[in-house]
């Protein structure tokens, strides 16, 4: 049978939903993470999903390649409205912005239950998914970083939890500095300068809400700067 080889970005959410029965992936799209959890043997039904008809007949076509006969159900749908949240433990939604994420889990009022793992990447706005977490009894219960042609990656695995997130914590996990994620230098440099960036052009522009801006995102910088001094140290030890 042909070998199915994931982008370290895709392998790094199949890790986590390895441990899992049961797994949906909404917006599946190309529906290599679904197959290659099938052909692992450790997930026995996945729940694929994508709004456009486009990416499902690419979903179709990838199970066919890979030889996939049981255990995956491809659905048209938008996020999980067709999804009965009793049929899975372990729900991806991953590729899209941190805002279209937290639209798709808000969409569906069970989540905020907890009963689920949520396996999620965010490939931009994760400030307004890690809020929208908190804000629904959730949180970034672990998290990796991934790294694919230069780019890095942000996975989180979200659950029940109550810790509110520093303004920190909404852009970059503590847990990745808990764990030493071997990436999180490199994530953090690429933060700040984007975070400097925002500033510096707040500050030269004639926004009517640039102070509040300003106030919001000035701390998040003197907060990441000292992040990665603390990520440096610990590298030393
Ligand atoms: C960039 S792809 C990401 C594919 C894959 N999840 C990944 O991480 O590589 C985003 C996919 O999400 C689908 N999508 C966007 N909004 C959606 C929604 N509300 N419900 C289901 N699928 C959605 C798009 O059609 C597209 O196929």
């Amino acid at each position: 049978m042909k070998d199915i080889k994931l982008t370290n970005r895709l392998a790094a959410i199949a890790a986590y939903a390895v441990n899992f029965e049961r797994v949906a992936d909404i917006g599946t799209d190309h529906c290599y993470v679904p197959v290659w959890l099938l052909r692992s043997g450790k997930v026995k039904q996945v729940y694929a999903s994508d709004i456009n008809k486009g990416p499902l007949q690419r979903a179709r076509e990838t199970a066919e390649e890979y030889g996939i006969k049981t255990g995956l159900e491809l659905v048209l749908s938008d996020g999980m409205s067709h999804l009965n949240p009793d049929s899975v433990d372990a729900i991806i939604v991953a590729g899209m912005g941190g805002e279209t994420i937290a639209g798709i889990l808000s969409a569906s009022d069970w989540i905020g239950e907890g009963r689920h793992a949520l396996i999620l990447q965010p490939m931009t706005k994760t400030e307004e998914l890690i809020r929208w977490l908190h804000l629904n009894g959730l949180r970034a219960r672990d998290a990796a970083l991934a790294e694919d042609e230069g780019e890095i990656y942000l996975i989180i695995l979200a659950g029940p939890g109550e810790p509110k997130p520093s303004v920190c914590e909404l852009y970059v996990p503590k847990v990745l500095a808990e764990k030493r994620d071997p990436l999180l230098g490199k994530y953090l440099d690429r933060q700040i300068r984007r975070i400097t960036s925002a500033v510096e052009g707040l500050k030269s522009s004639r926004a009517p809400n640039k102070d509040v801006r300003l106030t919001q995102l000035e701390p998040v910088l003197e907060g990441l700067i000292k992040m990665r001094g603390e990520v440096e140290y610990a590298n030393c030890e």
